[in-house]
């Protein structure tokens, strides 16, 4: 990519894929049987794979050159589902189009010896330049273990880098918190050093809603404030979330400006029934004259507006300056 040209990437999470087939006994477990109860009862007839589709079709006709997935693509972290969601990852785009972070719902209970979202490690891992920043050379650690050991990764595209961080970890029933821990924070300070100082357009992706006010305590990330104090100290030019299935617009405090973060609705959503207008959705962000300290951004919303489609246009907007005030939420 050069300097002036215009690099395009299509931003989905929550896809919630239906969860199939019979459980097996051994994965009964509290927390899964009291997530099954919530499904059965009404969650599982808001979400469906044809939303999916509507979107991916749609997305393929405007050829992004990345493909952004924010966690949450199944709803129990079943190995059989986590199976499933890496063949639809195959059919979606290959390991160098594609990047993912974990939700919680990937990472729902402890797994012991089942691989887990290391599955989708093709998706999740630094290409060469990432590889040549220590603190984003990480292993995957062997099954069962804690994988925010294995994050952040970097990719790079021209003069962007991909972020991709983990705040997803096994917690009690009815808690959907996230944490990033000490460690994996400051990977994330030194990777963001690294590459703002070769004057790259930095985009995080991270599950939950990085800063602690976007959510509350049951359901946000615990470590928000010290986020917020590495995004404070080394800055990133834009910020990519999912777990509120809602669209949201907001901004974290920057070195020098203020950081856009956008939150993006359940791409399988077909029913909303706490806000009936954000349906299953991908967002188009047009990166423009990338690098530092020139990085204009700009954000099309594609998505449903009735059950069956059409996928439409429902939001377009510019994602610096006047569209992005500090500490704002607006339902979008
Ligand atoms: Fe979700
Ligand atoms: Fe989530």
């Amino acid at each position: 990519m050069t300097a002036s040209s215009r690099f395009a990437l299509a931003h989905f999470s929550d896809l919630h894929m239906p969860t199939r087939g019979i459980v097996a006994p051994r994965h009964w477990t509290v927390k899964r049987s009291l997530g099954y109860i919530n499904w059965q009862s009404g969650r599982k007839r808001s979400f469906d794979t044809s939303a999916v589709d509507l979107l991916v079709a749609d997305m393929r006709k405007r050829s992004p050159d990345h493909i952004a997935v924010t966690g949450d693509l199944v709803n129990f972290g079943l190995p059989s589902e986590l199976e499933s969601a890496a063949r639809w990852l195959e059919a979606l785009g290959p390991e160098d189009l594609v990047s993912v972070v974990p939700g919680n719902h990937d990472i729902y209970v402890p797994l012991r010896r089942d691989p887990g979202v290391a599955r989708w490690i093709g998706y999740m891992r630094s290409d060469d330049y990432g590889l040549t920043i220590p603190d984003a050379d990480n292993a995957f650690p062997s099954a069962g273990a804690d994988v925010r050991s294995a994050f952040p990764y970097v990719r790079r595209f021209g003069k962007i880098a991909l972020i991709g961080v983990n705040s997803s970890l096994p917690m009690p029933p009815f808690i959907a918190a996230g944490e990033l821990g000490q460690a994996q924070l400051h990977r994330l300070e030194t990777v963001l050093s690294a590459t703002g100082k070769d004057g790259l357009c930095r985009v995080l992706m991270i599950h939950h809603p990085p800063l602690a006010s976007l959510a509350s305590r049951r359901r946000g990330l615990r470590d928000g404030q010290a986020l917020a104090g590495v995004l404070k100290r080394s800055g990133a030019e834009l910020i990519l979330h999912g777990h509120n299935h809602t669209n949201t617009l907001a901004a974290a405090e920057g070195p020098d400006r203020p950081i856009p973060i956008v939150g993006i609705a359940a791409g399988g959503m077909i029913k909303n029934r706490k806000h009936p207008d954000q349906l299953g959705r991908y967002n188009l962000i047009e990166i423009m004259d990338a690098g530092l300290p020139s990085c204009q951004l700009k954000m099309t919303g594609y998505g449903l507006q009735t059950l069956n489609g059409p996928i439409v246009e429902v939001q377009h907007c510019n994602l610096a300056g006047a569209d992005v005030n500090l500490g704002a939420i607006a339902g979008a």
